[in-house]
């Protein structure tokens, strides 16, 4: 089966010299940083008798003027474009009420969020124009930068385009450690976006086509085109996330300043990490905390991600350097704290824990030969296991990797320990290709043997495509599903 596969991936390569690959694809269009950053609202909420606290979050259509002269068509929440930031407490139940005001069905999946399947989000849960979708559960997970986007099956890539993302920030007031946390102002959301227009200023993915999807040639920051952020603290939390549907950033500074790393996918890391640049793939996040001199301006750029010793093409994102977002600080800058020594513990999943391996390779558009069937169930886990997955990529084209459900740790990389930025909790990780990604992650809570969560490549066209497994989790003496039955499904 491997054989068979690398040959179609071989094949795909070839087709994509013609199509794509070393085609001089434009690169980002640099703009000058005149408009202030769009802070996403934090989403109102209100608290039931129960204590649940209530979220509404309404899909629908909207406009915006992001390139000159055009109204471009888009999608968002509760407004034009993406949603606002929902924001709860570790311990707090909550609730979401989603209601579809577009033409067509969709959903949105908490990507990051520990929580049962049938609240998941996922492409079975589906809701449909005009219907009202009311999860609810309770956040029982450590502080973090989670996110929310649709998952409609095979439509993916074209419903996030659109403009269907937003934050979810998690608190957990019994571990927070004195980091910058003044949302919008020393706290800031930073949803990075690349976007390719048609003449007529709308947004296409038809054209500027890399093998996993569009590069475009235009950056957003929260749907801001040139943003500046004014800073009028001593040190500023970044929360970046790659809310791209396929290119790889690898985010620093233009003078080369060092900053910290505080935190990953799923928390804080044990230590902050210094460094000057932090690669995100598609679905991935970074807390850093850089600081400022007073007067001055710094930029935070992005340069060419190294993607691994194969996929190092212009083509997968590569190559070009360009600039995202400018920060001016103020004359005068309140004190901030510096960043503490320790900020979380992130106890290590020890690998004499996991009672099961399992092993998943990624070629072209399939995960073990298979690609994605909604009636098909992949694994199945039982509830308060541990296991190993042992994840590779023997494609030459750029995949990563994210587990619903879940956030995991990573054991090893090739049989190396992981570097530093990936010792916290991940839900979602690069694979740089023809290497062994050793991921550990423990179970725990919910089961459904009628409900699956998702595996898959969070390149939205790859994972469209079929590049997605699922697997349910079982209770004790629960039998193991093979199919699901999807008329029973929602
Ligand atoms: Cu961010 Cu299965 O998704
Ligand atoms: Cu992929």
């Amino acid at each position: 089966a491997t054989a068979v596969a690398v040959t179609a991936a071989t094949a795909l390569l070839a087709a994509c010299d013609g199509g794509f690959v070393g085609g001089g694809l434009p690169g980002v269009e640099e703009v000058p940083f005149t408009t202030p950053l769009a802070i996403p609202p934090l989403a109102p909420s209100r608290v039931e008798p129960d204590g649940t606290r209530v979220f509404e979050l309404t899909a629908q259509e909207g406009s915006m003027p992001f390139v000159d002269g055009a109204e471009t068509r888009t999608w968002g929440f509760n407004g034009d474009y993406l949603g606002p930031t929902l924001r709860a407490e570790r311990g707090e139940r909550v609730a979401v009420e989603v209601t579809n005001e577009l033409g067509e069905a969709t959903s949105v999946h908490w990507h990051g969020m520990h929580l049962p399947p049938e609240m998941d989000g996922g492409p079975h849960q589906m809701v449909e124009p005009g219907e009202t979708w009311r999860p609810t559960w309770e956040i029982d997970q450590p502080a973090a930068t989670l996110w929310y986007h649709p998952h409609p099956h095979g439509e993916t890539e074209r419903h996030v385009y659109q403009g269907l993302a937003g934050l979810f920030l998690l608190d957990d007031p019994e571990a927070a450690p004195d980091l910058p946390s003044q949302y919008g102002v020393d706290d800031i959301p930073v949803i990075v976006q690349d976007k390719q227009f048609d003449d007529a200023g709308q947004l296409t993915l038809e054209e500027n086509q890399s093998e996993p999807g569009v590069l475009g040639q235009t950056v957003m920051v929260n749907g801001t085109v040139g943003p500046f952020l004014g800073v009028s603290t001593e040190r500023v939390r970044l929360r970046l996330l790659n809310g791209s549907t396929a290119r790889t950033y690898s985010f620093g500074f233009d003078d080369g300043r060092r900053f910290q790393l505080v935190g990953t996918d799923g928390g804080l890391l044990p230590a902050p990490h210094e460094t000057t640049d932090v690669r995100l793939s598609p679905g991935e996040r970074a807390e850093i905390v850089v600081a400022v001199t007073p007067g001055e301006q710094v930029t935070l750029r992005s340069s060419e991600p190294d993607l691994g010793r194969v996929a190092s093409s212009a083509a997968f994102g590569g190559e070009d350097t360009f600039d995202v977002l400018e920060l001016r600080a103020d004359t005068m800058l309140a004190p901030s704290p510096p960043v503490p020594d320790v900020l979380a513990d992130v106890p290590r999943i020890k690998e004499s824990e996991a009672g099961v391996t399992r092993d998943f390779t990624l070629a072209v558009r399939q995960i073990n030969g298979r690609s994605m069937d909604p009636e098909r169930i992949d694994e199945v886990v039982h509830e308060g296991q541990t296991e190993i997955w042992e994840v590779r990529s023997i494609d030459s084209l750029p995949h990563n990797f994210h587990i619903h459900d879940v956030q995991f740790q990573v054991l090893d990389i090739g049989g190396e320990p992981p570097p530093p930025e990936l010792m916290g909790w991940k839900d979602t990780v690069y694979l740089e290709p023809q290497r062994d990604y050793r991921l550990i992650m423990r179970f725990e809570d919910f089961t459904d043997a009628d409900s699956p969560y998702m595996f898959h490549c969070h390149l939205l066209r790859h994972e469209d495509e079929g590049l997605m497994g699922q697997f349910v989790v079982v209770g004790e003496g629960e039998s193991a599903p093979t199919t699901i039955d999807l008329d029973h499904d929602g």
